[in-house]
């Protein structure tokens, strides 16, 4: 029999690799594994308890209506990070403005995190997957102070850490400090996450094409002819793609980090920025895709170099393995 390596475990062999080794972020990753454990509990009950299913009656910053869902993670999250003494602030899609901790030990902490506490909330009541994307950067402020919103406004390429929990037919959390990425399955019965894909790579090309179709002529013409591509028996596989698009961005990047593939959310004339948040969507998942050898654009520039302007900016995103979203973005040109 093989030996077990739990998510702890691998993350204290792991410390000595980063490059200010002090713990923190060991400290930090484990804060997320717990929050994320009870939220996958909440999760499981959706179904069963009433407080935890259905519309919490407000209406998030961008106009969206939170799930009771959305607002229990986020607030098990920022429980998780306000205490631990590493984290100056955080922001959230479910939070309108950024938040400092205003704690001393909180001021003295050397980082921020940014997160989508649920994403795919419109899954929810149907028990299709859902998940939580998160982005770790050092703070830019001094320390001691308030966090700041220079420090959540940071380019992509420099964050320390990033990663997604999929509450999926299991729990699983992937993770990159930008040496590698390592994927972690919650085992329930003993309560660890377990380590179940080392070093994952996507694949360099693959037959799955994801996206909300609906748009398709709200989009520009370069969308209709990648997705006539991907249909057609003249693409590069000779014979037509497969379209799974599950409406959970988590769950349809994690699908294609596995079988290859290609995710879109492109601008429309209805949402001319595109839908997806910078900080907290499309920066965790570049860097997830860069460093599992896949490729994350806007369309016209790599998502990790951009300079972002606001907290809840979006953009359009393309993303997965790399031969598929070169071909997406020659068409667009
Ligand atoms: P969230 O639930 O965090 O607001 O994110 C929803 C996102 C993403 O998960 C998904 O891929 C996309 O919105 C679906 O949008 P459409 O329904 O417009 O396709
Ligand atoms: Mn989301
Ligand atoms: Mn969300």
């Amino acid at each position: 029999m093989s030996k077990v390596t739990t998510l702890n475990d691998f993350i204290l062999e792991r410390q000595a690799d980063f490059p200010f080794a002090t713990g923190e972020l060991t400290r930090i990753l484990n804060d997320i594994a717990i929050a994320s454990k009870i939220v996958s509990r909440d999760v499981r009950m959706a179904g069963l308890v009433d407080h935890i299913l259905g519309a919490q009656g407000e209406v998030n910053v961008q106009g969206e209506e939170q799930q009771k869902l959305d607002v229990i993670a986020d607030k098990q999250f920022i429980k998780a990070f306000e205490n631990g003494g590493e984290i100056c602030g955080i922001a959230s899609e479910e939070n309108d403005d950024f938040v400092a901790f205003t704690s001393e030990s909180a001021k003295k902490g050397n980082y921020v995190v940014l997160f989508d506490p649920l994403d795919g909330s419109s899954n929810i009541d149907v028990n299709v997957s859902i998940g939580t994307i998160f982005s770790i950067y050092r703070r830019i402020s001094n320390v001691g102070s308030l966090a700041t919103l220079e420090d959540m406004l940071q380019k992509g390429s420099d964050q320390i850490a990033a990663g997604y929990v999929l509450y999926g037919s299991s729990t699983m959390l992937v993770y990159t400090t930008g040496n590698g990425v390592n994927g972690f399955t919650l085992d329930p019965s003993i309560g660890e996450f377990c380590l179940s894909h080392p070093n994952m790579k996507m694949p360099e090309t693959g037959r799955i094409y994801a996206m909300n179709e609906g748009n398709i002529d709200i989009c520009n013409p370069g969308i209709k002819e990648y997705t006539q591509y991907c249909q057609s028996f003249e693409n590069d596989k000779g014979a037509p793609y497969s379209g799974r698009y599950i409406g959970s961005l988590v769950a349809d990047f994690h699908r294609n980090m596995i079988k290859g593939g290609i995710y879109i959310y492109p601008e429309t004339t209805t949402s001319p920025e595109g839908k997806l948040r910078l900080l907290y969507e499309c920066n965790p998942l570049a860097l997830i895709a860069e460093q599992a050898g896949g490729l994350a654009s806007t369309g016209k520039n790599r998502v990790l170099d951009l300079e972002p302007k606001r907290l809840h900016q979006r953009v359009p995103f393309f993303v997965g393995s790399k031969n598929m979203v070169e071909k997406a973005l020659s068409l667009l040109k």
